[in-house]
């Protein structure tokens, strides 16, 4: 690719990519399995440590698993938000205006559950997990955006009632929660501000 399209296919990318929000008010209109898989593809696409791809996407649209994941993950939210979150860490997060009703679980036309995958009986112990899953979680949702679906980052605490729910071995380690669909047409997301790439990037 000659520079100048470099240029231009960065800016583009970098313009569509800033225009992402995390959505906590879904339609339930459904979105096409299709979409969902290639997101998935690029995802598994990831670099990882040792290339052992230490990942498991659990795409859920029934109904009555997304009802029991949003029973599970409010009942463990409930807990948190009224016990055990720190003075500091609920003072953090009063600006996004979040508490622990969370019914995108169960209106979102999909959620991918994803885990970490550990050694186990039919998996070799993997390096450096997190960071590898980390990239491939960035990448799926800048797919998804990219298809013009919303996504919530939705991290509940703790999480291992989902290796139930999802019916997952021990060795697979829940790494998000991630809703997926259309916004409602009513969404609206709190007013944020990005630091400004001149304080995020250091060249020498
Ligand atoms: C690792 C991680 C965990 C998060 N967990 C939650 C969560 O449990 N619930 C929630 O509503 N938002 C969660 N978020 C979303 C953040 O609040 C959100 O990304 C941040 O406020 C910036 O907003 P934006 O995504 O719209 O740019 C999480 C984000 C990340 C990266």
């Amino acid at each position: 690719m000659a520079p100048g399209d470099s240029v231009r296919a960065a800016q583009e990318f970098a313009d569509r990519m800033v225009t992402r929000r995390s959505v906590r008010h879904f339609s339930p209109n459904p979105v096409p399995d299709e979409v969902v898989a290639e997101a998935i593809r690029a995802a598994a696409s990831a670099p990882s440590g040792a290339n052992l791809q230490p990942w498991r996407f659990v795409v859920v649209t029934d109904p009555v698993r997304k009802r029991r994941l949003r029973e599970a993950a409010e009942a463990e939210e409930r807990e948190f938000y009224t016990r055990r979150a720190s003075a500091d860490w609920l003072d953090a997060i009063a600006p996004i205006g979040t508490d622990w009703h969370k019914p995108f679980l169960e209106i979102a036309p999909v959620v991918i559950v994803v885990f970490e995958v550990h050694r186990g009986p039919h998996s070799p112990k993997p390096y450096y997990v997190k960071e590898s899953v980390g990239i491939a979680v960035g990448l799926l949702i800048s797919a998804l955006h990219h298809a013009g679906l919303a996504t919530l980052t939705h991290t509940p605490s703790p999480m291992r009632f989902l290796n139930e729910i999802c019916e997952r071995p021990s060795e697979e380690r829940p790494y998000v929660v991630m809703p997926v669909g259309y916004p409602a047409p009513d969404a609206t997301v709190p007013g944020l501000v990005r630091k400004p790439l001149s304080e995020v990037m250091v060249r020498y």
